[in-house]
């Protein structure tokens, strides 16, 4: 069963208890830096969407996943970050906040972007939550980070957009 109330989802199990309850994140959203490192291994990338994001933070008991996005324009917003704790992934959490997001902006906006590096599990996440690949700015991880980015044995060069009408 969900409820919606107030930016909050809540779902209950057959005895009524809470399972899952997302919450949208209005102050100290620092707080979530370990999870939010996960997906962007530098800060002062972070910094850059951080307070002018909107978060999420996804609990099933304790916390388990956040994500933050931004509005791009008025047709379009961006998922800039979005992360599950290691030994909780692959459980539906990233599925979850994804399907809820996607739900909150549906009347604000048409799709939603993410970037990612070139790594295949996370291209097949999000196309497993829907995302079609859409376009690819070239050099983006060698231009703006401070250290070549390896994820999966693979170095990250260009940045690959998909995207996911809303
Ligand atoms: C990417 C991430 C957020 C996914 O979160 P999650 O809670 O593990 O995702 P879910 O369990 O909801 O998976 C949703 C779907 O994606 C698929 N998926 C998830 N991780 C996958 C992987 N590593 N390889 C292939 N498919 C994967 C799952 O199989 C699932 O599909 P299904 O429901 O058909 O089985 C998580 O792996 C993570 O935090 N990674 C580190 C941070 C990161 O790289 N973030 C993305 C930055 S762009």
């Amino acid at each position: 069963m969900c409820s919606n109330q107030g930016g909050a989802i809540t779902r209950k199990n057959r005895s009524n208890r809470n399972v899952i309850r997302i919450e949208k994140i209005n102050k100290n959203k620092k707080q979530f830096l370990d999870l939010l490192l996960l997906a962007d291994e530098q800060e002062n990338m972070i910094d850059k969407y951080l307070a002018g994001g909107d978060m999420f933070a996804l609990f099933d008991d304790d916390l388990k996943s956040v994500c933050v996005v931004v509005s791009i324009n008025n047709e379009t917003c961006e998922l800039k970050n979005i992360s599950t704790y290691e030994k909780y992934q692959g459980r539906g959490y990233g599925r979850a906040l994804i399907k809820f997001i996607t739900d909150y902006y549906k009347n604000d906006y048409k799709a939603m972007l993410v970037g990612t590096g070139e790594t295949p599990s996370i291209l097949s996440f999000y196309k497993n939550c829907g995302f079609e690949k859409s376009h690819r700015v070239k050099n983006f991880f060698t231009d703006h980070y401070h250290h070549p980015i390896f994820e999966e044995g693979i170095q990250l060069v260009d940045m690959i957009y998909l995207k996911k009408d809303l």
